[in-house]
């Protein structure tokens, strides 16, 4: 099941992020400063108390687009449980809770970067519909080019355990 993260699931989370962003940078510094602000959002697929796999959303407003973004700052599987949906299925549920609640607030797409030598990431995400969008989007801490990605949102869904 998809569940809503806990302060009790951050050093779980970092501790994959540390793991599966190792070629980026010190996730396990800068992930457990980003779960305590205002507007990021965390869930978990859990499997009857086994964490398989994170999503990290973040709603702030962009001070150059003058507007509230969603941006889904990470998504990751353990590895010994990727290419069996689970990253689908949490990728999913963060495009039904944007949808749902992002209207309402200005937003009309979900946004997110990956870094330019990830490119199973790249594809998977275009594969949902994720495109590129131009311009410089900046680096990653040990250097590789951001890609930034945007996918419309879905039509309003009828029901969302946000
Ligand atoms: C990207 C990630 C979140 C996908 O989660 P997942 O649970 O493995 O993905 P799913 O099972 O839902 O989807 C599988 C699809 O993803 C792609 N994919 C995932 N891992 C892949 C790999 N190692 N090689 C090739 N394709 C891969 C394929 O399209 C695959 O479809 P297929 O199995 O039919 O070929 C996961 O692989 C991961 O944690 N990767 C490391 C962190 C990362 O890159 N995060 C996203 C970019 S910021």
């Amino acid at each position: 099941m998809i569940r809503r993260g806990t302060e009790a699931d951050h050093p779980w989370i970092a501790q994959l992020a540390t793991e599966v962003y190792r070629d980026l940078g010190d996730y396990g510094q800068v992930m457990p400063q980003w779960l305590v602000q205002p507007g990021v959002l965390a869930w978990l697929d859990d499997d009857a108390g086994l964490r398989r796999g994170f999503a990290v959303l973040a709603f702030y407003v962009d001070h150059g687009l003058h507007r509230t973004v969603a941006d889904l700052l990470a998504i990751g599987v353990v590895p010994a449980h990727q290419r069996a949906g689970i990253g689908s299925a949490l990728l999913g549920h963060v495009v039904a809770v944007v949808s749902a609640v992002g209207p309402a607030h200005g937003i009309t797409d979900l946004r997110l970067t990956v870094a330019h030598t990830n490119l199973v990431g790249q594809r998977w995400y275009h594969k949902s519909g994720f495109r590129p969008v131009e311009g410089d989007h900046g680096l990653y801490a040990n250097g590789q080019r951001a890609i930034r990605m945007a996918r419309p949102l879905d039509p309003i869904p009828s029901a969302i355990a946000v």
